[in-house]
């Protein structure tokens, strides 16, 4: 049986993941929203496209979840995203409906597949569908830490001038203006940025990572798609190759880095076992200071929750 993904929602990020997926030839896809036409419409463009672009990936579009049975991997990026002023915490009462919604469906078909989850606020909405669908913390991600990451490589890259393959970057925490990038475990071709850059540059770098989000919120009036689809479908590819990769995703914490019962970004190793372990890695007084500040914002969201 060929691998499958399901992506529900097939708005910005969700076609973009769905597009990026069946390119690399990682699975057919599934496209899955509520709005007529639009998965059905979106999906069989990118069908057309194969022949021209040379991938052998299946996409179909759909208004139910008959087709999502069996899927391999399922990507929840359903729900609002966020307009010029708005935090991500503001969508969390509307997109906790619909990612409970998606969620229930998804398992009476999919018992057995990995739950990514990319809607916001992220870490409520990864508790949302845990505790919605039962499943064990391995196969319950959140997208951030990649997207994050991949924001501060680019500027790393962009200030020195150099690759952005040569980057490497680390941000912990919540996907939220409480995020930790650290500076420390940052590096270009495996040297630290705390060598290569002054502490005012890496403040800079930090902050606008920091704000990575709403920089494009502010220019688009919605929130990015191009970079968080490139981020998930890391995410989707790590698991279906089994490629053991550490990558930042928020996961569920049963006491690593002093934090219990909350969904935080930390590295974990991914591959076909899912989350294969969670990495802790030893961190300075101030980082933990900071990564305890942003569990305590998640944990903040966690209480507002309806879902038990
Ligand atoms: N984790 C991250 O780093 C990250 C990055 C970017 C966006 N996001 C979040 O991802 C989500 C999607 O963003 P977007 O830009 O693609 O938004 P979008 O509005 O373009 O697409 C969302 C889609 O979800 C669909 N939808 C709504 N309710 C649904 C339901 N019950 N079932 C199925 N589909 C449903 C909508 O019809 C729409 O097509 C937002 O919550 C956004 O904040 C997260």
């Amino acid at each position: 049986m060929k691998t499958k993904v399901t992506v529900v929602g097939s708005g910005n990020v969700g076609a973009t993941l769905a597009q990026r997926i069946a390119e690399k030839e990682l699975a057919d896809v599934v496209l899955v929203d509520i709005i007529e036409g639009v998965p059905q419409g979106k999906s069989l463009d990118m069908l057309e496209a194969a022949p021209v672009e040379g991938f052998d990936a299946k996409l179909i579009g759909s208004n139910n979840y008959e087709k999502t049975g069996s899927s391999d991997v399922v990507v929840i990026t359903a729900g609002l995203p966020r307009k010029p002023g708005m935090s991500r915490d503001d969508l969390l009462w509307k997109n906790e409906e619909i990612v409970a919604g998606v969620t229930s469906e998804i398992v009476k078909r999919s018992p057995h597949c990995i739950l990514i989850v990319v809607s916001n606020p992220l870490d409520a909405m990864c508790e949302v569908a845990r505790r919605v669908s039962g499943f064990p913390r391995e196969r319950v991600i959140g997208m951030a830490g990649v997207l994050d990451s991949a924001r501060m490589r680019s500027f790393i890259a962009l200030e020195l001038e150099v690759s952005v393959e040569n980057t490497h970057a680390f941000v912990l925490g919540g996907h939220g203006d409480t995020m930790v990038p650290l500076p420390r475990f940052s590096s270009v071709a495996g040297i630290p940025i705390t060598e290569l850059l002054s502490k005012e540059k890496i403040h800079s770098i930090v902050e606008r990572t920091r704000n990575g989000g709403a920089e494009i919120v502010n220019l688009l009036k919605t929130s990015a798609w191009y970079a968080p689809s490139a981020a998930t479908a890391e995410m989707v590819e790590a698991i279906l190759r089994d490629k053991k990769k550490i990558l930042p995703c928020a996961a569920y914490l049963t006491g690593e880095y002093g934090i219990k019962d909350l969904f935080v970004g930390v590295p974990v190793k991914l591959g076909a076992k899912r989350i294969e372990k969670v990495i802790e890695i030893a961190l300075t007084d101030d980082e933990k200071a900071q990564l305890a500040k942003s569990a305590d914002a998640v944990r903040e969201l966690f209480e507002k929750l309806k879902t038990k």
